[in-house]
């Protein structure tokens, strides 16, 4: 693919700068977050933000998460119940993405909410992107930098691979702390409910929402997480034991001995989320150089982050017939 037309920067102020006024034109651009690597556009600009659909492929039906500067600047976009407010000032800047009814006041544009009458906010706990926000001094929407439906980035080269000739530019921030998409939930009356599981465990979510974060009646989930996504090309084989002949195993735990990548030797499941979508990748590229067709996965415990690796896992291999 031609990555040309990408311009390269670094997370240097005069670069900074340099981003800040191609967002100011419409322009897009990708950068870091303490989760993934998001591709930005000013959130006040439809034109802007239909480039980023187009620029990822993404179904226009699929919102966008807005990122705001601190709570104060979010509570000029959402209705932020005492609910909304407890979470946000326990958890912001950080990994938590809340659902929330808009503001008719918002200055965020229809087609980043997909005419939802809600906004996804969230704070990025990441120098980068509160510079991004604050010089810009405006909203920024921000899909995870890839293209529609594949694997998230969580470096720049991810994303230079990714959209090197379809995006204006994209800031080399190094590797995302995190490795895993924030946590997305939606306060409905006085419950909680998880929409997509990510870089905030259930867990530590109910050490603050306690008995108001529930398992919502009908399955909740955001419209884009779609059955299929977060997909390599190589078909998955989940929860192996070993790495079989012509398969290339990722594996966990000190048991994985001989195992072409793992995710970590330890068994730490945070080092095995920031490891994750990188080492996916890896794994991919060296079956497509060996032309195997099976990636084997070890069982992934479903403890703290293990829980939304192991959904990113299923989604991944959804498609596998199909592909
Ligand atoms: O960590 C993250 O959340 C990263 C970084 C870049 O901030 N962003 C990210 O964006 O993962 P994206 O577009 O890849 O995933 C956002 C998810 C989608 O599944 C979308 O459907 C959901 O958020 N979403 C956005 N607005 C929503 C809304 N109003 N109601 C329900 N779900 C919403
Ligand atoms: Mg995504």
């Amino acid at each position: 693919m031609n990555q040309i037309n990408t311009m390269e920067l670094t997370s240097s102020q005069k670069d900074i700068g340099t981003a800040v006024e191609l967002l100011r034109r419409g322009c897009i651009v990708g950068f870091p977050t303490e989760t993934v690597y998001g591709l930005a556009a000013d959130a006040t600009n439809p034109k802007a933000v239909r480039r980023i659909f187009a620029a990822k492929g993404r179904p226009s039906s699929n919102p966008l998460i807005v990122h705001l500067a601190d709570i104060e600047n979010a509570s000029d976009h959402v209705e932020l119940g005492y609910v909304a407010r407890m979470l946000g000032e326990h958890f912001w800047p950080g990994p938590l993405t809340l659902v929330l009814p808009a503001k008719p006041s918002t200055t965020v544009c229809r087609e980043a909410t997909a005419g939802a009458p809600t906004l996804a906010v969230r704070i990025p706990a990441h120098d980068v992107a509160l510079e991004l926000i604050g010089c810009l001094g405006r909203p920024i929407v921000a899909p995870s930098a890839n293209i529609s439906g594949r694997v998230s980035p969580t470096c720049a080269s991810h994303v230079r691979l990714d959209l090197g000739g379809r995006i204006d530019a994209v800031i080399d921030g190094n590797s995302c702390p995190h490795g895993l998409e924030s946590t997305i939930v939606e306060i409905i009356g006085d419950g909680v409910a998880v929409l997509r599981d990510g870089a905030i465990p259930r867990t530590q979510l109910a050490s603050v929402a306690g008995t108001l974060l529930r398992n919502p009646l009908r399955p909740a989930a955001a419209p884009g997480q779609l059955a299929s996504h977060y997909a390599p090309s190589t078909r998955l084989r989940l929860d192996a034991s070993t790495g079989q002949h012509g398969e290339v195993w990722l594996g966990f735990g000190s048991e994985a001995t001989g195992a072409d990548f793992n995710l970590s030797e330890l068994a730490d499941i945070n080092e095995a989320a920031h490891n994750f979508y990188g080492m996916l990748r890896a794994a991919d590229q060296k079956a497509a150089s060996k032309s195997y067709q099976i990636i084997a996965i070890s069982v992934i415990p479903q403890t703290g982050l293990g829980r939304a690796i192991n959904d990113r896992l299923r989604r991944a291999a959804h498609d596998n017939a199909a592909l």
